[in-house]
C-alpha cells in the first residue's frame, strides 16, 4: 500500500523529475497534487529530451495511471499543448485523469499575475507570470472556477461574471488595463470542455481505491519546501503548499496512508525569482556553476542564482517533511574543484545559528559559516555504484548526510536515468 511523497528540499529545480522517474515503470499512480505551469521538470529517457510544466512526469511510464489532483491550478491551454507534443513524439496521454476540484487558471489571472509584479517594482516577488498567485487567491478568496464547473455553462458564466466584476475594477482602475468580456473567458473555457470531459474523474477514490488495493501512489511535488506559502521565504514563495502535507490536501489521501517522504537536494543550491540566499555566490564560482550546471530555467528561461549546499535550508525541509530519504542531485557538477564549501552555520549579527532563525530578517541578514570538503577531479558521470565513486565524492555525500540527519538513497551524476547511485531502494 505504499505512498511515496517527492518534495523539493531547497528553492526548486533540484532535479525531481529525475527522482520520480527513478521509479517510473514500478509507480501505479503518479499524482501532481500542488502547483501547476510554474514548475518545468526536464526528463531525459533513451537519449530523448522532454520539458514539461504541467502533467506528471510519469506520463511517460506506459505502466502508471498519471492523476492531477485538485491541489493544482490548471491552464488548460498549456495542459493540452503539452498532450499534443508528447503525442507527437509517441507518448500515450489518453490514460491522464483530471479531478474535478483543481482550479483553472484563466487569462483574467495570467494578466494580474504580469500587471501586479510590474507595479511592485522592485519589492516585485520575480513570479513566472504564469497566473499561479492570482488563481490561488480566486480559489482561497471562493470566487475559483473549477473544473467542474465548465459542465454547466449557465453555472459557468455567473461565476466569470462574479470573478469579472471586481477583476475588471481593478485592472481598468488601478492598472490601466482594458476591460475584460465575460463572454470571451467563458467561450474559451467552454472550447475546453469536451476535449477534458473523458479527463475528469473521482480522483479521491481512484487513489484511495488504488491503496486499498495495494497499489504504489507516488505524489510528485513541485516547486520546494522554501517556497511553500507557509514554510518559505515569505512573501518571496510560490501561493501553494509544495511541502509533504500538501500532499494528502491536494489529493484527499490521509496522511497515514504516506510511507515515504523523499526530499530531493542539489548538490549545491540554486534559486530563481527574488529573496534571501544566504549561501548565494555572486562571483566567477557561482558563474561556474551556472554554467557547468546548465542553471537556466525550463518554465522562463532565466539564469538561476547558485550558491553552495546549505545544510541549515535542507535540514529544515527534512524536518518539516519528515525525509525518509534524500535523493541528492547533480553531484556530477561540483567534479574539478578542489576545495568544497558547505554551509554548516549561520552568523547573524554575532550570534551562531545551528538551525533556520525563526525571523526572515535574521535569515536575509544572515552569513554562512563554511566548512570546506575536500574536492574530486575525476568524471563520475559513469559511476553507478557508491563504490564507484572517488573517495572524496564519497565523504562529501556522507558528510552531507550527517548534517541533514536523513540518509541519502539515490545519488544522481548525470542528467539520464542510467546516470544515477542508487544506494537504497526508494519503494519497498
Ligand atoms: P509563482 O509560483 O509563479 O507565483 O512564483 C513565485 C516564486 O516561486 C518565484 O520566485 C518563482 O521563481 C518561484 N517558482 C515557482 N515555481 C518554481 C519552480 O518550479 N522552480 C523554481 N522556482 C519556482
Amino acid at each position: 500500500m505504499p505512498g511515496i511523497i517527492v518534495v523539493g528540499s531547497q528553492w526548486g529545480d533540484e532535479g525531481k523529475g529525475k527522482a520520480t522517474d527513478q521509479m517510473g515503470d514500478r509507480v501505479d499512480f503518479c499524482v501532481r497534487y500542488s502547483g501547476g505551469n510554474n514548475a518545468g521538470h526536464t526528463l531525459v529517457v533513451d537519449g530523448e529530451k522532454y520539458a514539461m510544466h504541467l502533467l506528471p512526469s510519469g506520463i511517460l511510464s506506459p505502466n502508471s495511471t498519471p492523476v492531477i489532483g485538485n491541489g493544482v491550478v490548471i491552464d488548460l491551454g498549456v495542459l493540452f499543448h503539452e498532450i499534443d507534443v508528447l503525442t507527437s513524439r509517441g507518448v500515450d496521454c489518453s490514460n491522464l485523469k483530471v479531478s474535478s476540484n483543481a482550479h483553472i487558471i484563466t487569462s483574467y489571472h495570467r494578466t494580474m499575475d504580469k500587471v501586479t509584479e510590474r507595479f511592485a517594482g522592485k519589492r516585485r516577488i520575480g513570479t513566472t507570470g504564469r497566473g499561479i498567485g492570482p488563481t490561488y487567491s480566486d480559489k482561497i478568496n471562493r470566487m475559483g472556477i473549477r473544473v467542474q464547473d465548465l459542465f454547466d455553462e449557465e453555472h459557468l458564466r455567473q461565476k466569470v461574471e462574479a470573478a469579472l466584476d471586481q477583476k475588471n475594477q481593478i485592472l481598468v482602475k488601478i492598472y490601466n488595463r482594458r476591460h475584460i468580456e465575460p463572454d470571451e473567458i467563458v467561450e474559451e473555457l467552454l472550447s475546453y470542455g469536451e476535449r477534458l470531459r473523458p479527463m475528469v474523474a473521482d480522483t479521491v477514490r481512484l487513489l484511495n481505491d488504488g491503496l486499498d488495493e495495494g497499489k504504489i501512489v507516488l505524489f510528485e511535488g513541485a516547486q520546494a519546501h522554501h517556497l511553500d506559502v507557509d514554510h518559505g521565504t515569505y512573501p518571496y514563495v510560490t501561493s501553494s503548499n509544495p511541502t509533504a502535507g500538501g500532499a494528502c490536501t491536494g489529493t484527499g489521501v490521509g496522511p497515514t496512508r504516506i510511507n515515504r517522504v523523499i526530499g530531493i537536494a542539489k548538490a549545491y543550491t540554486t534559486r530563481v525569482g527574488e529573496g534571501p540566499f544566504p549561501t548565494e555566490l555572486l562571483d566567477e564560482a557561482g558563474e561556474k556553476l551556472r554554467a557547468d550546471g546548465g542553471e537556466f530555467g525550463v518554465t522562463t528561461g532565466r539564469p538561476r542564482r547558485c550558491g553552495w549546499f546549505d545544510a541549515l535550508v535542507v535540514g529544515a525541509s527534512a524536518t518539516a517533511n519528515a525525509f525518509t530519504d534524500v535523493f541528492l542531485t547533480k553531484l556530477d557538477i561540483l567534479s574539478g574543484w578542489d576545495r568544497i564549501p558547505v554551509c554548516v552555520a549561520y552568523d547573524v549579527d554575532g550570534v551562531r545559528h545551528d538551525h533556520l532563525p525563526m525571523s526572515q530578517q535574521d535569515f536575509t541578514n544572515a552569513t554562512p559559516i563554511y566548512e570546506e570538503l575536500d574536492g574530486w577531479h575525476e568524471d563520475i558521470s559513469g559511476c553507478r555504484e557508491f563504490a564507484d565513486l572517488p573517495v572524496k565524492a564519497q565523504d562529501y555525500v556522507k558528510r552531507l548526510e550527517e548534517l541533514i540527519g536523513t540518509r541519502i538513497s539515490g545519488i544522481g551524476v548525470g542528467p539520464s536515468r542510467e546516470q544515477t547511485v542508487m544506494v537504497h531502494d526508494l519503494i519497498d
